[in-house]
């Protein structure tokens, strides 16, 4: 397998969720405390659920196979190889799946399934370098190939009637991406597929369950990957299909109540979907126990803090302390220009005001949050704690230690769009869902240079025209994240017949999976034309617009 490697790279770039700050100041008062999270872990993982499991040897794609089977309504999670049989008992697999990786299985050293997963008689699919894994454990023979086989091929079946291959045509494009070839199958098993350049595309041992794939079913470029994996799940591995949001959210209450009992729950909400999920859960669960604070840090965007306000406190009656220290904050950063100062007086202050709230509500037990699975991977996969990772990025501080709160984290185990289902599922408007990301630090990393109430006020109107046209065009689902930056550049401008002097901003829209990479959208000019043009003459003071087309790497998604 020769696909690169990047993890220890991504590690360092900030994760996509929209309210990670403010989540992360949290989880990192929670370390700073003393007291171990009692996160309640087999909140989704655990129980009698049936689950596919696994078993990352390193893949890029890890995660992806991870999220395909669980659009198949089939819990699945993903876990270290070296992970013991206890903890994924615990999990109640059903069948096992051998991850891609950048090693070669003939190399010393070079990671391998543990025997529990032969001995459990549990079905097992080896993905490309999980291929190879079996292949080399079960008696067959691997070799670094001479060439590497990269991109599309097109799939012959030789087995029509294996089960992974159930409702499908006999021949398909599939993406190949390894080095690494096999030369003799082990003994009990045959070949089921293959391409061009690859005799054994698909291998297996029907009598035992054990299947090989040498091409990728989980990536976008194989487009029948899915159902593949789908038939592995429900007809080699005998799933239902009982893992759904309507499930879920029944079962994260009874689990939520229990878990704290008569106890008390802070959440920090940020307007986010992440916090917002979390709090609307936590509140169906138990109601009054549970208290948000809300904390207008005065960078926040125009119409944002009514709109939060009115979906928690009045629609769903949540117990809601807003408290609005927009002054604490412009203080704190008058003369500060550094990104990174930016961000740690931000992250300070905010830290500082929740204490102090949290403070005069008395007793509190729990601190909920909204982790999310890939930050749970990240972390485990970096070694690093969410703290050591946020600090790369955002420099930001803890709360003090004698905040004592055990954590709870109902989304530990979702992805970003199964947040969103849940959302969906406990009835929250759609807008809130589908909000775009927005950053913890908000409009101050989006002005260049010193923030101050004018130039917030400036960048708060640019940014509402952006936002207004942008879903007026609908544009707005498909874009990452769409907004104006305030630079610190002005230039030379005429309007009527007066000379003016004016504040350059810039227009930046992506396009995103995850926000690790990212790039430009292509705006249709009309769209870009008639934000300029209302920027100009709504906002006094900008008298330029320029559009970013940069893509990320090597920019990043916000100018600071
Ligand atoms: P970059 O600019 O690094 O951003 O490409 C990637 C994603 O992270 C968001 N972002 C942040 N979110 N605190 C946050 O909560 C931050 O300090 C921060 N910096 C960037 C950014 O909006 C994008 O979605």
């Amino acid at each position: 397998m020769s696909e690169t490697n990047n993890k220890a790279e991504a590690n360092l770039r900030v994760t996509t969720s929209g309210d990670i700050e403010v989540s992360t100041y949290l989880e990192i008062a929670k370390e700073m405390g003393g007291e171990q999270p009692a996160v309640a872990e087999e909140a989704v993982g655990g129980g009698e659920r049936e689950a596919i499991v696994v078993i990352d040897f390193g893949s890029q794609y890890s995660l992806l196979i991870a999220r395909r089977i669980r659009e198949c309504h089939v819990y699945c999670e993903l876990v270290s190889h070296d992970t013991p049989w206890e903890k994924i008992a615990s999990l109640n697999p059903k069948g096992f799946i051998l991850s891609g990786g950048p090693a070669g299985v003939y190399e010393p050293g070079a990671p391998l399934a543990l025997p529990y997963i032969y001995e459990s008689h549990l079905p097992v699919l080896g993905i490309c370098y999980g291929m190879q894994v079996i292949t080399k454990q079960l008696g067959g023979r691997v070799s670094p190939g001479t060439k590497r086989e990269y991109g599309y091929a097109i799939l012959h079946m030789s087995d029509v009637d294996s089960p992974l291959f159930a409702g499908l045509e006999d021949s398909m494009p599939v993406w190949m991406s390894h080095g690494d070839k096999i030369d003799e199958i082990p003994p009990g098993f045959k070949t089921l597929a293959y391409t061009e350049n690859s005799p054994f595309a698909v291998i297996g041992n029907a009598d035992e369950g054990i299947f090989g794939l040498q091409f990728h079913p989980e990536v976008a470029h194989t487009p029948q990957g899915k159902a593949i994996l789908k038939n592995f799940a429900y007809r080699v591995c005998g799933c239902q299909g009982n893992w759904t949001i309507g499930n879920f959210i029944t079962e994260s209450i009874s689990i939520i109540k229990e878990q704290v009992g008569d106890g008390k729950v802070i959440n920090a909400l940020s307007g986010g979907v992440d916090s917002a999920v979390v709090a609307t859960l936590i509140h169906r669960a138990i109601g009054d126990q549970l208290t948000c604070i809300y904390v207008n840090n005065g960078l926040l965007r125009r119409e944002e803090v009514e709109r939060t306000f009115n979906v928690f406190r009045l629609n769903m009656g949540m117990n809601i302390v807003y408290v609005d220290a927009t002054e604490r904050f412009l203080n704190r950063l008058k003369g500060v220009t550094d990104p990174e100062v930016k961000r740690k007086a931000i992250g300070d202050e905010f830290i500082k005001v929740f204490e102090e709230e949290a403070n005069k509500i008395g007793k509190v037990d729990f601190l909920a949050q909204g982790t999310l699975y890939p930050d749970v991977i990240e972390s485990a996969a970096s070694g690093s704690t969410a703290s050591a990772k946020i600090k790369t990025h955002h420099n930001v501080g803890g709360l003090p230690a004698r905040m004592k709160l055990s954590l709870i984290e109902p989304l530990r185990y979702l992805f970003k769009d199964e947040v969103r289902q849940v959302g969906l599922g406990l009835g929250m408007p759609e807008e809130m869902v589908w909000r775009q990301p927005f950053p913890g630090p908000g409009l101050a990393i989006r002005i260049i240079g010193e923030v101050t109430s004018e130039k917030l006020e400036i960048l708060r109107s640019a940014d509402f025209i952006v936002m207004n046209e942008i879903k007026k065009a609908k544009l707005y689902g498909q874009l990452w994240q769409t907004f104006a930056v305030l630079t610190d550049v002005k230039s030379v401008g005429v309007m009527g017949d007066y000379r003016t002097y004016g504040y350059l901003v810039g227009l930046r829209a992506v396009t995103s999976d995850d926000a690790m990479t990212a790039d430009w959208a292509r705006l249709p000019y009309e769209v870009l034309a008639r934000i300029s043009s209302r920027i100009v003459n709504e906002v006094p003071d900008v008298n330029r617009v320029v559009y970013d087309i940069t893509s990320k790497p090597p920019s990043t998604i916000e100018w600071e």
